[in-house]
């Protein structure tokens, strides 16, 4: 009896809808709107690229219609083809790659091509034959980056400037061998020397610009018993590395050695400020909303530019003001 009454009282339940089939979750319409953009980061080597890649999250957010996948190469450029590869295999509506080096996008890029899925390229360039379209074959749709040649002429103009004729006992720190950022610096240097034979390039070498390997390179030049007066960093990190080695070693950058450095962050303006830094050329990071424009004019059907080079400044400590300083946000 008691067995047929609680089965009567289930009964009654399920009537009343306590059993009913759960409602099908409906479709989340938001999120398969949303435009598919995978992203092949470099890597966090520097202040610059932490900046970089925060803008790409914050313009290709989902408020503004994006779902990003970013890829963190660690500056490996395998790595990056490997990720590219598995963005078409996911088949994103878009790819962005920010590449480590200039050469060996050839066949990753023709293969995104073939799987119809547009690539737009930031930062630094890609092998110059395919960037220019010179086979016709174009492997991107747009690029948008720095001008590092003009950043690297814009220093060595300044040390022709600030030093005339006086002997330069130069220190080269480079970047990640092969990348744009690393060749046009390095090139504009290399022509600075031809230029003036009072200059003598006394020690170079990569240190990958990072922070820890630029502190490094200066400890052993120091420890070497190395003679000279400037140190040119082809990036703040390498720069700061670099300062901290002198400092250790009771040396006054700034003063005993001139600083050369390249992105103006926020830190090596105040750098600049205090006197630590001489003369900074920036290199601009906020590519996201400018990826987030291309898209958007692709979406809408219509050309994006094929290449847009970012204005850049240069700061030593007489154009240097708090405003400037207060107003950077990265
Ligand atoms: O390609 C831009 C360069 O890469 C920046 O100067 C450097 O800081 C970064 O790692």
């Amino acid at each position: 009896m008691k067995i047929r009454m609680i089965l009567f009282l289930l009964v009654i339940v399920c009537l009343l809808g306590g059993c009913a089939a759960p409602a099908a979750v409906p479709p989340d319409e938001t999120y398969e709107k949303l435009i598919v953009v995978g992203f092949s980061q470099v890597g966090a080597e520097s202040d610059w690229r932490n900046a970089n890649t925060r803008s790409m999250q914050q313009a290709l957010s989902a408020e503004n219609g994006f779902r990003l996948i970013i890829d963190d190469a660690q500056q490996k450029k395998e790595r990056q083809i490997t990720a590219i590869r598995n963005f078409i295999h996911q088949g994103v509506d878009y790819i962005v790659l920010a590449p480590t080096t200039e050469d060996g996008w050839d066949t990753v890029l023709a293969e995104a091509k073939a799987a119809g899925i547009p690539v737009i390229i930031i930062d630094r360039m890609i092998d110059s034959s395919l960037a220019t379209g010179d086979t016709g074959d174009q492997h991107f749709t747009s690029w948008i980056g720095s001008d590092f040649q003009r950043q690297g002429d814009a220093a060595v103009q300044w040390l022709e400037k600030q030093f005339g004729e006086q002997p330069l006992r130069i220190i080269h720190l480079q970047g990640n061998y092969g990348s744009s950022a690393q060749v046009g610096r390095t090139t504009s240097l290399e022509k600075g020397l031809d230029r003036n034979p009072h200059w003598t390039l006394v020690a170079r070498d990569s240190g990958d610009f990072t922070q820890a390997k630029g502190q490094e390179l200066v400890e052993a030049y120091l420890a070497s018993g190395l003679d000279f007066n400037v140190i040119f960093a082809e990036n703040d990190n390498m720069a700061y590395g670099a300062i901290d080695a002198l400092k250790n070693a009771g040396i006054t950058p700034g003063e005993d050695v001139i600083i050369v450095s390249f992105d103006a962050n926020r830190r090596a303006l105040e750098m600049v400020m205090n006197g630590e830094i001489n003369f900074d050329v920036e290199c601009n990071p906020l590519h996201g909303p400018r990826v987030q424009a291309v898209i958007e004019q692709l979406e809408r059907g219509e050309t994006p530019p094929r290449f847009t080079f970012v204005d850049e400044t240069s700061f030593d400590a007489d154009s240097l003001t708090q405003q400037i300083i207060d107003s950077r946000g990265y």
